[in-house]
This record gives structure tokens, sequence and C-alpha cells, in this order.
């Protein structure tokens, strides 16, 4: 299929929205609760902002509690095999809530529904289901809704067309927090590394405009929040779609350039083009978080050859000795897969070499999963699911050791942290993160919830800081 950018027009988005209205109005008085549960990653959490904003436009409240909910979505992941499972269970255990509320609306979208055959999945074995879409209709969701809310007998309504991707700007948003935002900043991915299903259910990259990104980092600023987390698949290659001379570099330094106390974070990059302008920039724009997740996947060069990544070891050993001489302070994690097909035990060596050769703040370490449709699903892979196990508790280990280390040079240090939320625990009652995204727990009063302080570390473990208020 050739490349095509489907916008959506905003008149298009307002048609929605008065979908909405309606649905609203034909409702009427009748309170009325939706449950919108969101896996996957951070785009997937963006994405049921946005169905949540036309949710809520239509009068409806927010539940957690299946039982209670006259509308439930379940936004999905396919990245591996565990999410698409502890999908379908849940959705399975949903027969108790429909039969108690038998008019209850059932839907499926996001990237696990975008694939042909998870979707027939769900038409067959799943007849609780109304609704399922893709990622490329959720800008429609009003409409698919009204399909299946107002039709004599309850219509099924199933949207997954194949397709390279929409833009749309405008829809209504209801985001999560009030103190760290997520901003997509494009969507899709063009890199098709081999084991991964995110090009085929998302579609191509697709870049939003520079303008109506800084106009939604500013309204974010005027509303408060304190962080924003700018996404894509690749924030590297932000713009080349455009044609518009605005590179990922330029992009922080226009949302640096907001007047406001905040923060800019972001994810994901990608190594293979990573620049010395961006790590620069991070330096020179002083609301530019020093946090860069740089995902290795493998330290041994031909099975990041294997997997199309356009790097070998080398290449990203220079790229983070380059960032950190512009960041010294740079907390860098990453992420990590064991077990692609055909790795072997030497070759599994390398990462482990990796790892402690850069020594990342954090990993984030998977077995690999075989994806449907994906070239490496074909790829021979002798290794047994005991040996990638094996490997991957090793990888574990010496993860936990480094980031424990890491942690453990904080001890004595005052950090500026952004405090986001409470804990629940008495003796370190409140959350917070670092400059660098670690998290810091520490005792206060709530009030600090959206502020920036400076908190003096007191002990430290694999996973957290503790400390308290200078
Ligand atoms: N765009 C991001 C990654 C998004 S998916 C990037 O390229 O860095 C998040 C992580 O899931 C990937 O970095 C990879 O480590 C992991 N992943 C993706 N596909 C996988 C698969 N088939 N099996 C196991 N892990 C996978
Ligand atoms: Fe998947 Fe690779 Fe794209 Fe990341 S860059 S989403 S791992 S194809
Ligand atoms: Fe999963 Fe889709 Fe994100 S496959 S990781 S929710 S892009």
């Amino acid at each position: 299929m050739a490349y095509e950018r489907k916008e959506i027009s905003i008149e298009k988005i307002r048609e929605q929205e008065k979908i909405c209205a309606e649905i609203n109005e034909k409702l009427g008085e009748k309170p009325r609760l939706a449950m919108v549960d969101t896996y996957g990653c951070q785009q997937n959490e963006a994405d049921s902002e946005k169905i949540r904003g036309y949710l809520a436009e239509m009068g409806y409240g927010f539940t957690m509690n299946e039982f209670e909910a006259d509308i439930i979505v379940v936004n999905t992941c396919a990245v591996r095999e565990h999410a698409e499972m502890r999908v379908l269970g849940n959705v399975g255990q949903l027969n108790h809530a429909k039969k108690a509320k038998p008019n209850q609306i059932i839907a499926v979208c996001g990237c696990m529904v975008q694939q042909e055959h998870m979707a027939e999945k769900i038409r067959k074995s799943y007849p609780i289901v109304d609704m399922v879409f893709g990622p490329h209709e959720l800008w429609r969701f009003p409409e698919l809704l009204k399909q299946v809310m107002f039709s004599k007998k309850r219509k099924r309504v199933f949207e997954t067309s194949p397709c390279d991707g929409t833009v749309a700007e405008g829809i209504p948003l209801k985001r999560d927090g009030s103190v760290k935002a997520w901003l997509s900043i494009m969507y899709g991915c063009n890199n098709f590394c081999t084991y991964c299903i995110v090009p085929y259910v998302r579609g191509r990259e697709r870049s939003r405009k520079p303008e109506d990104i800084v106009a939604e980092a500013r309204e974010l600023v005027a509303a408060g929040y304190k962080e924003i987390t700018l996404l894509g698949q690749n924030v590297n290659s932000y713009g080349k779609d455009l044609g518009l001379n605005v590179d990922f570099a330029d992009l922080i330094r226009m949302i640096n350039d907001i007047p406001g106390e905040f923060l800019i974070r972001f994810m994901t990059s990608h190594p293979k083009d990573a620049t010395e302008k961006l790590f620069k920039t991070m330096a020179e724009c002083e609301k530019c978080a020093h946090q860069l997740h740089l995902p290795v996947q493998s330290g041994n060069d031909r099975v990041l050859k294997a997997m199309n990544r356009h790097y070998d070891s080398a290449k990203y050993l220079k790229q983070v000795e380059l960032a950190r001489s512009y960041m010294p302070d740079l907390v860098i994690t990453t992420d990590i897969i064991v077990g692609f097909p055909g790795e072997t035990d030497e070759e599994f060596e390398d990462t482990i070499r990796l790892c402690e050769k850069v020594r990342y703040d954090a990993m984030f370490t998977f077995i690999y999963s075989k994806r449907v449709g994906t070239p490496a699903a074909t790829m021979p892979d002798a290794a047994s699911r005991e040996d990638k196990q094996v490997r991957f508790d090793k990888l574990l280990a010496v993860a936990n050791k480094i980031s424990g280390e890491k942690h453990a040079e904080y001890e004595g240090k005052t950090l500026r942290v952004l405090v986001d939320g409470e804990t629940g625990k008495p003796e370190f009652n409140l959350s917070s993160r670092t400059n660098g995204g670690r998290l810091v727990h520490l005792k206060g009063d709530p009030a600090l919830i959206g502020k920036f302080v400076d908190v003096e570390i007191e002990s430290s473990n694999t996973w957290a800081l503790y400390g308290h208020e200078k």
C-alpha cells in the first residue's frame, strides 16, 4: 500500500461532537457511567483520554467498576502475547457484568483488534462484545457508538479496515491527571523491526504539525500541568514526513520557549537516528529533563541486524557516551528482548556485557514473543522457553544490581523533584520524580502535589529513592 496520510478535517470532528451532544440529549437526565480500561503503552493512554473526552461530552461519568458501567471500552495492546492474553481473559470476565446489566455496551478497540485474526476471534468467540474498532477509527467513536446504541435489535459494529494512518486534530480530551500530561507528537512507525507488530497496527509515521503541538503544550502549561511527555514510537524521526524543516530538537526548543515552570520529557528515542543536535538541545533547554529512554534490544551485532535495528553495539555505545558528555547527570533507561529467534547463549552474553558497560538506571526486559505476520515469526528458533527464562533471570539480576547501585549513589544528595501524587503509605506518603525520572517517596503535606521541591535522599533500593523535604 502506498503511504497515505489521511487528515481528518476539523469539521468532521465537530460532526462527531454533534453526535455526542445528540446522544447526551437522547439519554437525558439518566445518570450514566463509562469504564475505559487501557492496556499497553502511553500512546494508548493518550488515546483513552480522547475516548473519555468524547464520552464526557455524551454526559458519562467514569468508574472502574464493570458492574456499574453502562459502557465499557477496552483499549488493547498487541505488542506481546501476554498483553493479548490479559485482554482476552479480562474481556471474557465481563460476561458477569453484562448478565447483570443486559443493556451494557462493550467495546474493544486499539492495537490488538487492528489485527484481522484478533477481530475475527472477538467476532466468533466473544458475543458479549458489541463494538470493535482499530486505532485509525478512534476519531469516529461517537458515530460508531450511535450505530450500536440506537439500533433496534442490538447491532454489532466492526471497523478495523487496514489503513496507513489518520491524523485528527481537535478531538476533545479528558486527561487523567492534573500534574503530568501526555502529548502525542506523532503516530505510527516506519521501522519494521522484525519482531514488532506496531507498524502493522498503528500504520506509517505521521507527525502532527508543530503549531498544533505547541498550541497544545501552551494550553497544558496554562492549565497548570508541570510535566509534559512528548510521545511517539520514534520521536527522533519527528517531522521527516512534513517537509517543514522542523526536527525533534527544534520542537523541544519551541516548547522550551513557552514561559512557565514545567518539565519536558519524551519517549521513545530510536538509537538509529538520535543526533548530537538532540543531545545538545536537551542540555541547553533548561526545561528538558535529563532523561533518555534509548532501547537497545540486544548487545549483539548479528542479532541487531536480524532485528532490523540499523545500528550496531559500537554506534550505540558512542551515542551513550556523546549524550553523557553533554549531560553528565543523564538518566538512561532501555528495553531489551531476550531470546530473539536464533539468539545463542554467547550472543546473549554480549547483551549482558553491553548493559554492564552502559550501566542503565533502569531496564525493561522482555522475553521474545512471536507476533503473527512479522518477519521474525518465521525465523528458526532453537532455544527453548526454559533456556530463555534462564537468560532472562540472569539479565534481570544484572539490571537490578546496577539500578540498586545507581540509586545508592543518590543517598545524601539533594534533588529537585516534582511531587505527583500520594502513595497511601503513612511513612512516605507522597510520590515524586527527579528530573531524570527516578521515583522518590517522601513524607510531606499533600498540598505539595504539583509542586517542585528539594528533597534530601536518605535511603534507596532497586526501584525507588526515599527522602525528606529540605
Ligand atoms: N517504539 C519503541 C518500542 C515500542 S514497543 C522503540 O522502538 O523503542 C516497547 C518494547 O516492547 C520494545 O522496545 C521491545 O523491547 C518490546 N517488544 C516489541 N515487540 C516485542 C516482541 N515481539 N516480543 C517481546 N518484546 C517486544
Ligand atoms: Fe516496533 Fe521498532 Fe517501531 Fe519501536 S521502532 S515501534 S520496536 S517497529
Ligand atoms: Fe501496545 Fe499498541 Fe502501544 S501494540 S505497546 S498499545 S502501540
